[in-house]
C-alpha cells in the first residue's frame, strides 16, 4: 500500500545512511549475515537507549502503579506450554516444491490481492490451488502448514527431549511468572501494572524489511492488573498513553493509526487488540499492540503450576484473578518509524542535503562541539574546554575536529544532531561567545558560553 510516507528510495537510503554512519549493521555481516538479525552500532545504540530509557520514564518511574523486572530469557518449558505458545504460536508456512524455500501463505495471497484476515491455514490452502499462485520465482508450491516459531534449545549436557527449551518469544511470560513475586514482596494494590524491556526471539519464516521483521527483537511491555469490572477503563487509558509516547519521541500524529483487530483473527489470549500501525517507507504496518488479555495467563499458570495466583482485595474481602491488559512495543520497529520519519532532504545555501530530524530528546548526540580550524591550538583548547564543560550537563556531547566545517555539519546533520557549536576567533579575540547552529534551518546565531547548557538541553 501507498503511503503519505512513501519517498523513492527511502528505504534503501536509511538503510544505506545507517550502515554509513554507524547506526545498524547486518548481524554476522563479515560471515555473510544471518537472516533476521541486525547489530547495533555506536550511534544506534545510543538511540536504542535513549528510547528505552524515555519508556521506562514515562511508563515506570513516572508513575506509582508500576513495578519494573528483569526476567531471565530462558525459562521453564512449562511456561511456554501454559501460555498457549507451544501448541499455537505458528504462522502458516508454504514451500516452493523446487528451491524448497519457505514463505509466509498469508504474505503470498496478500501480494496478490487477497484479504487474509482471519482465515485458517487450509482456506489460505485452497486459495493457492484456486488461484494457482506460484512462489516468488515461478514454481509451484505444497501444502500451507502451520509452523510454531519458537526457538529450540538445549538445557545442560543432557540430549533428551525433557532438556528442552525456548528462547522466550515475548518478554510477557517472564512478567506472569514473577506476578506472585511482585505481590509478596512489595505487596501493591490493584490496579498495578509489571513492566519489562528485554529480548525475544522468532523464527520467523519471512524476516524482511530491515528491523522490521526479526528474529531477535526486543520489546517494551507491560501486564496491566486490574479488577476485571474495570479492564474497559484501563485499556482506554493505555490506548491514549500509546499516543502520547509517539509524540514524545517526535512520530507525526497523522502517521500513527489504530486498527480494530476483528475477533476471529485475535491472538489466542486476547479478547481485544487494537494494533498501532505506523506510515513505514514500505506501507501502514504494525508498530504496537494493545490487547485485553483477560485472566487467561494468571488462570492458566496457576492450573498449570498449581500455585495460587489470585488477589485478595482486602477493601472489599473479594478474592478474584486479575484481568490483564498488554500495552507491547517493539524497540526495532520504534527505531525504524522514527528513522523513517526523520529522514530528510533538503536544499540548504544552494546544495542537496540529507538529515535527521529527531527530536531532542532521542538524538544519540545532543550538541557536537568543533574548533573552527583543527590546527590552532588556542581554539582546540577553548573548544575542549566548552566540550567538558556541556559534557558533564549533558551525556551525548562529541567533540569534532575531522575535515572543514563544512563536512563536519554535513556529517551531524545525516546523524541528526540538533544543535553544533564553534569555537571561532571571535570566541578568542573578541569573547563574543560561540556559534550555534541549527540543525533544521542551518541558521546560527551567537551565543554566550555560559548560556549554551540551558539553550541545548
Ligand atoms: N506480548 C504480546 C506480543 O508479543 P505481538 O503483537 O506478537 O504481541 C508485540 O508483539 C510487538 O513486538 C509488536 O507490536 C512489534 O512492535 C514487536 N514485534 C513483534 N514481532 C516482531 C518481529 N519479528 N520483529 C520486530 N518486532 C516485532
Amino acid at each position: 500500500m501507498k503511503t503519505e510516507n512513501t519517498v523513492e528510495g527511502k528505504m534503501e537510503k536509511i538503510v544505506s545512511l545507517c550502515k554509513r554512519r554507524g547506526f545498524i549493521f547486518q548481524g554476522s555481516e563479515i560471515y555473510g549475515g544471518l537472516a533476521g538479525t541486525f547489530d547495533y552500532g555506536p550511534y544506534g545504540v545510543t538511540l536504542k537507549n535513549n528510547i528505552k530509557r524515555l519508556w521506562w520514564k514515562r511508563f515506570v518511574e513516572d508513575r506509582e502503579d508500576m513495578y519494573g523486572v528483569d526476567a531471565a530469557i530462558l525459562m521453564n518449558p512449562k511456561v511456554w506450554e501454559a501460555s498457549g505458545h507451544v501448541a499455537g504460536f505458528a504462522d502458516p508456512l508454504v514451500e516452493d516444491l523446487k528451491t524448497h524455500k519457505r514463505y509466509r501463505a498469508d504474505h503470498l495471497l496478500e501480494d496478490a490481492g487477497v484479504d487474509t484476515k482471519g482465515m485458517k491455514a487450509t482456506e489460505m490452502d485452497a486459495l493457492i490451488k484456486e488461484k494457482k499462485i506460484k512462489s516468488p520465482e515461478g514454481n509451484p508450491l505444497g501444502e500451507v502448514r502451520q509452523f510454531n516459531m519458537m526457538f529450540k534449545t538445549q538445557i545442560g549436557a543432557t540430549e533428551d527431549p525433557t532438556a528442552v527449551s525456548y528462547l522466550r518469544p515475548e518478554t510477557a511470560g517472564g512478567i506472569f511468572v514473577n506476578y506472585k513475586n511482585v505481590l509478596d514482596s512489595l505487596h501493591p494494590k490493584l490496579p498495578f501494572g509489571i513492566a519489562q524491556i528485554g529480548k525475544a526471539f522468532r523464527n520467523e519464516i519471512a524476516p524482511r524489511d530491515f528491523i522490521f521483521r526479526l528474529r531477535e527483537l526486543e520489546q517494551m511491555e507491560i501486564e496491566f492488573f486490574v479488577n476485571p469490572k474495570e479492564w474497559e477503563k484501563w485499556f482506554a487509558h493505555f490506548q491514549a498513553q500509546v499516543h502520547e509516547w509517539t509524540r514524545d519521541i517526535g512520530l507525526a500524529d497523522s502517521h500513527v493509526h489504530e486498527l480494530e483487530i476483528a475477533p476471529a483473527d485475535l491472538a489466542h489470549y486476547s479478547k481485544r487488540t487494537i494494533d498501532f500501525e505506523f506510515d513505514y517507507p514500505f506501507g501502514k504496518k504494525e508498530l504496537y499492540g494493545l490487547a485485553y488479555r483477560t485472566d487467561f495467563d494468571l488462570s492458566a499458570h496457576t492450573k498449570s503450576s498449581r500455585v495460587d495466583l489470585s488477589y485478595f482485595d482486602e477493601e472489599t474481602k473479594e478474592r478474584l484473578t486479575p484481568h490483564v491488559i498488554e500495552p507491547s512495543f517493539g524497540v526495532d520497529r520504534t527505531l525504524l518509524a522514527i528513522l523513517s520519519d526523520a529522514y530528510t532532504e533538503d536544499t540548504l545555501g544552494g546544495e542537496t542535503r540529507t538529515f535527521l530530524k529527531l527530536a531532542p530528546a532521542v538524538a544519540p548526540v545532543r550538541v557536537a562541539v568543533f574548533p573552527l580550524l583543527k590546527n590552532k591550538p588556542e581554539l582546540v583548547a577553548k573548544a575542549r574546554e566548552v566540550y567538558a564543560m556541556l559534557k558533564k550537563a549533558i551525556p551525548n556531547v562529541e567533540f569534532d575536529d575531522n575535515g572543514n566545517i563544512g563536512k563536519r555539519y554535513r556529517r551531524q546533520d545525516e546523524i541528526g544532531t540538533p544543535f553544533c557549536v564553534t569555537v571561532d576567533f571571535e570566541t578568542i579575540e573578541q569573547g563574543t561567545g560561540v556559534a550555534l547552529r541549527d540543525r533544521d534551518t542551518g541558521a546560527q546565531k551567537r551565543v554566550k558560553i555560559e548560556d549554551l547548557v540551558s539553550l541545548v538541553s
